[in-house]
């Protein structure tokens, strides 16, 4: 064998073969995301569920309440952030309200002051009523609501996605 032999593949070869492997590789990671967000429409989304917020007894009349629970379309990797929140208004016997704790403007959790008997959204000044109607600030809409009903004694709402404006009230 000769001493200045070329290699049966040059280093060039194999470098450009290389970046070609190493691209592919980019390519196809970067892609997944993109093919996912292309399919997904293809999807059908999951089906709202029914969410128990507790025996109706646990609701005064005429008391807003906070009930907290884990969004059941959550992901395994949402950690804290698929906790969510509702306000419950129990008006008479088993007549509610049932009111997203969202900002109609942004999102922003809204808090209720029994007090003054209004809710108020930290981020912007939003103000609503205790029915949940805009008072004022820059929401353009009355608090969202979510379909209920009352069950063996159990007062649920029907959720998995946040109602919007488009929801039917
Ligand atoms: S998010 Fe509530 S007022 Fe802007």
């Amino acid at each position: 064998m000769e001493a200045n032999a070329e290699p049966k593949m040059p280093r060039r070869n194999m470098l450009a073969w290389l970046s070609v492997l190493l691209g592919g590789i980019g390519a196809a990671l970067a892609g997944v995301p993109i093919v996912g967000y292309l399919l997904g429409a293809l999807v059908k989304p999951k089906a709202d569920v029914d969410i128990t917020l507790g025996p109706v007894e646990q609701f005064p009349v005429g008391e807003t309440t906070m009930v907290t629970f884990a969004n059941p379309l959550r992901q395994q990797w949402d950690g804290m952030t698929a906790n969510t929140a509702v306000y419950v208004r129990r008006l008479q016997g088993e007549q509610f309200e049932v009111f997203a704790v969202n900002c109609t403007h942004l999102g922003c959790p809204v808090s209720w002051f029994p007090q003054s008997g209004l809710f108020m959204c930290p981020c912007h000044g939003g103000v609503y009523y205790a029915d949940g109607n805009r008072a004022s600030g820059p929401p353009p809409e009355g608090l969202y609501r979510y379909p209920w009903k009352v069950a063996g004694g159990q007062l649920s709402i029907t959720g998995g996605h946040l109602p919007t404006l488009q929801d039917p009230v």
